[in-house]
This record gives C-alpha cells, sequence and structure tokens, in this order.
C-alpha cells in the first residue's frame, strides 16, 4: 500500500505547501487565493469527518498484540487473515491499475502493485537495483522506483508473509486463499476492490487517502514490537520484515499524501461531501478487518 507533509493529516498545521503558494503567485490555472482558502476549510473537515475515525485514532487490536501476550494459535491466525488481505490486495491494487485515468497515475499505482509482487525499488541515479539478491524485507529500499528494479520471488510481500507462516509451523496452502478469510477479513478486501479499486476515479482517491492515512497511524510499529516481544519470551524467531518494511515504507508515503490530494483538489471541481463519505466507508471497512481479528483472538484465548 502506499501515498502529506512530514505530519499526518489529521496534526497538521492548517497551510498551504510552499508548491501550491507558488502556483497561486504564478496565477496557474486553477489555482487562486478562494480554492487556496476553499482547501483549508475542506482540511479542517477531513480533520472533524475522516482522519477522527476510531480505526484511525484507537484500534485495540494493535494495542493488544503490542504486549506481546498473544499465544500461539493467536499468532497464527492473525498471519492467515493477513496473508489473505495481502493477497486480496493485489487484486485491489490491479483493478486501481486498470482504472487509472491518467498515464501518471496508471504508472503510481503499477509501482505499488509490482512491488507488491517482488520488484524491489531502484534509487535514482542508480544503474540497477543495489546488491542483487537482497531482498531481505529488513534492508530492502523503501525509495525508488520499479523502473529498473530487480524482481526477486522472494521479495513478494507474501512470501515475507509465508516466511513467518513456515516458522509457525503452517504449510503454503494454509495462508494466502481467499477460503481461509474470516467473513470480516473478506468484508475489508471485498471494500478494498469496491472503493479503493474503483472505475470512478474520485472513490479511489477518496478511499486511497483514507487508506494512507489509516495506514500511517502506527499500527506497523505496535505489530512488529508485538511479535519481538512474543520471540523474546518464547524464545522464537519470527522474522519480522514483513511488517518493519511496511513501518518504513508508510514513512515515506505519508509525504507524499496530503500533496496528492492538494494537487487533486485545486485541478479538479472535488465533490467534498462524497470524498468523505467514501473515506469512511473504506475505514469502516478497515475497522471490520481489526475488529473481526479482535473477536478471533478471544476465542482462541488459553
Ligand atoms: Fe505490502
Amino acid at each position: 500500500m502506499s501515498v502529506i507533509t512530514e505530519k499526518p493529516a489529521a496534526g497538521r498545521p492548517a497551510c498551504l505547501t510552499p508548491a501550491t503558494l507558488k502556483a497561486i503567485e504564478d496565477g496557474r490555472p486553477g489555482y487562486t487565493r478562494e480554492r487556496g482558502n476553499a482547501f483549508l476549510a475542506f482540511q479542517l473537515r477531513l480533520s472533524a469527518e475522516l482522519l477522527n475515525h476510531r480505526v484511525i485514532t484507537a484500534n485495540p487490536y494493535t494495542a493488544w498484540f503490542r504486549q506481546g501476550t498473544q499465544n500461539e494459535a493467536q499468532v497464527r491466525a492473525f498471519i492467515v487473515q493477513f496473508s489473505v488481505f495481502s493477497n486480496q490486495f493485489l487484486i485491489a491494487q490491479l483493478n486501481k491499475v486498470i482504472n487509472a485515468d491518467t498515464l501518471e497515475g496508471m504508472r503510481a499505482s503499477k509501482e505499488i502493485l509490482a512491488n507488491e509482487l517482488g520488484v524491489t525499488f531502484r534509487r535514482p541515479g542508480e544503474t540497477r537495483a543495489r546488491t542483487p539478491g537482497a531482498y531481505d524485507p529488513e534492508h530492502v529500499d523503501i525509495e525508488g522506483s520499479v523502473q529498473g528494479g530487480l524482481f526477486h520471488f522472494e521479495a513478494g510481500h507474501i512470501e515475507w508473509l509465508w516466511a513467518i507462516a513456515k516458522d509457525m509451523g503452517l504449510a503454503f496452502g494454509d495462508i494466502g486463499q481467499r477460503r481461509h478469510g474470516e467473513p470480516s477479513t473478506l468484508f475489508f478486501c471485498d471494500e478494498l476492490i469496491r472503493l479503493y479499486g474503483s472505475d470512478d476515479y474520485e472513490i479511489g482517491q477518496a478511499a486511497s487517502y483514507a487508506v494512507e492515512n489509516w495506514a500511517a497511524a502506527g499500527f506497523w510499529k505496535e505489530l512488529t514490537e508485538g511479535l519481538r516481544r512474543f520471540n523474546a519470551q518464547h524464545g522464537a524467531r519470527i522474522p519480522t520484515g514483513f511488517f518493519v518494511w511496511h513501518d518504513r515504507l508508510e514513512a515515506q508515503h505519508a509525504r507524499h499524501t496530503q500533496d496528492e490530494l492538494e494537487d487533486y483538489y485545486f485541478q479538479t471541481a472535488l465533490d467534498e461531501d462524497a470524498f468523505i463519505h467514501y473515506g469512511n466507508e473504506m475505514l469502516d471497512g478497515v475497522a471490520a478487518f481489526w475488529d473481526g481479528l479482535d473477536e478471533q483472538r478471544l476465542t482462541l484465548s488459553e
């Protein structure tokens, strides 16, 4: 997954980026002071009506997971549900590629899809991805482009999850497939396909914005911490690379999401109510996933 400034939007100062201010000064089409003020007002609405969604502000499951008190069955069940989400996300992302209405948008979506599948990022100025064979998620690059990057089966995100599953005694056929998904997991995946991968560009943008702000809310750190604590308490060595890598990536994406929204706002007549509506629908889907995991773990407690 992937797409503001250094801070999450919720805590963002109410000001425009230097690039936007310059565009207003230069009188670029669509860039007026009135539109600038309208955007700042919209930003306040987003903070009050979307970014305050409970799944962004508080996630009881990941808060519990972080403590490291889970048992093996709970870790296993978590990995299985996460693997179903990870694979179904590929479908949502492919739909996003297909439904992009600009070349630039299609390429941005393809970056994410190809990387999920195993193409490592190549940094600007490098002729090819560094260290061929380097696909260890703890170290693999989070910056650059898949253009000229290298493909490794082992760099596919599902294989990082498989490394954990294997460690927990699961077989490959036990993970990833839709049939292993709890109804709440499948609801989330289907909402991703319906909203994030929508053929209505604005719905897709709203869902992306919502998903990115969720992803930057810190849950990757909680999951990583929980697994490290689990490892320490059980003398286990479950690889945490999948979660570490996504946490590193999100810090980078958080810098782009808000800027993208700002650009988009000045170039279109965005329907604010619809944007907030669909963003909330997406976050309700996300919340269903975590609620499902929270209920499931209670059934697996000793
Ligand atoms: Fe991923």
